[in-house]
């Protein structure tokens, strides 16, 4: 068994498309994230050569070591976008995990996603032959079911097939990211099969994320919307697993990271990373009194000093 993680209890920023680019993954990772995730990447725009699908592979300088998630349902292509996948990434890919649990319409349609949770050989044969190929661990990534709860024969399908560990987010298909996640199919998944067991579902601080592993025995947890606007809820997160002191960082430290992140997006992507930032600079400002129009503000950003001057100059109004 060959375990993908680096540490005993890692704590994984989740694939989120739109979201996880190279920019958020390095400020996640400095704020002690184990291993950052790319959103999902198309196997089939990889094997045609798609220049935007390729872009999803750059890594930062600083990223020792990401995840990549690849989606898809052929098996021979799934195959052929890690071997590509590898070869651009070389030392640097710490990981492959392959997406089995996206509910939205335009993948399912096609079969992608956790419509594989409905087709479990052809999910068990995919893994397969990705294993094959792959120099790095094959990780899968998927759903609690479709409509009912499949996931402890499913788990069990994905073992056989060579998975190295999985990550469970525990709400079906047709919930979608209604309700809670529900943490007994956690645990029931982690006592039905040897590889390790990560878990995931609304995770929001130390504590959720302790008593996450407490209850379902799983190896480690995966963040996904908590970590937007928060990436030092990593920091957070390895304090309460350790049981070490952690203190909230300030308004003025908080607002910080964000000035950081609109200066790295800008000097990674230009003008058009600014554009990309507007989703992430108001989860910086989330609980923050009056920051209504400080919002509008930062919209009107020209440039990331402009959202220097604008964050730090609203520290004199406002308050958390
Ligand atoms: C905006 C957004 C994009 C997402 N994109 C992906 C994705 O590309 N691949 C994937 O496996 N899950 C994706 N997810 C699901 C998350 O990885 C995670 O499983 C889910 O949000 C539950 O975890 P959380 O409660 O910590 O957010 C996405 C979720 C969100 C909110």
């Amino acid at each position: 068994m060959i375990d993908p993680y680096p540490s005993a209890h890692p704590v994984l920023l989740a694939p989120m498309a739109g979201y996880t680019d190279v920019v958020f993954r390095a400020l996640c990772t400095s704020f002690g994230c184990d291993l950052a995730y790319t959103e999902m990447i198309s196997a089939k725009g990889l094997t045609f050569g798609n220049r935007k699908t390729a872009a999803y592979l750059e890594v930062g300088e600083d990223e020792t070591g990401i995840a990549v998630q690849l989606f898809g349902h052929e098996p021979d292509r799934m195959a052929e976008a890690a071997r590509i996948t590898a070869d651009h990434l070389g030392p640097r890919l710490r990981c492959i995990d392959i997406n089995m649990g996206c509910p939205a319409q335009k993948i399912v349609a096609n079969g992608d996603g956790s419509a594989l949770m409905r087709t479990p050989a052809l999910a068990g044969t995919i893994t397969e032959t990705v294993k094959k190929v792959s120099p790095v661990p094959v990780t899968v990534k998927f759903r609690k079911g479709w409509e009912d709860d499949t996931c402890v024969a499913f788990a069990k399908t994905l073992e056989s097939a060579g998975a190295d560990a999985l990550c469970l987010h525990p709400r079906t298909r047709m919930q979608q990211y209604r309700g809670t996640a529900d943490r007994s199919a956690i645990g029931e998944v982690k006592a039905a099969v040897r590889i390790p067991v990560i878990g995931n579902g609304d995770i929001t601080d130390g504590e959720s994320a302790v008593s996450m592993i407490r209850e379902t025995g799983c190896d480690g947890v995966m963040v996904g919307r908590a970590a937007l606007g928060k990436p030092w809820i990593f920091r957070e997160i390895k304090a309460a697993i350790a049981g070490t002191p952690y203190t909230e960082p300030s308004l003025s430290e908080r607002l910080e990271v964000a000035v950081l992140h609109a200066e790295r997006i800008e000097q990674a992507k230009g003008p058009h990373g600014l554009v990309e930032l507007r989703k992430h600079l108001p989860r910086y400002l989330y609980g923050i009194r009056g920051s209504a129009a400080l919002r509008t503000r930062l919209n009107d950003a020209k440039n990331a000093s402009e959202i220097r001057e604008f964050l730090l100059d609203s520290l004199k109004n406002i308050t958390i």
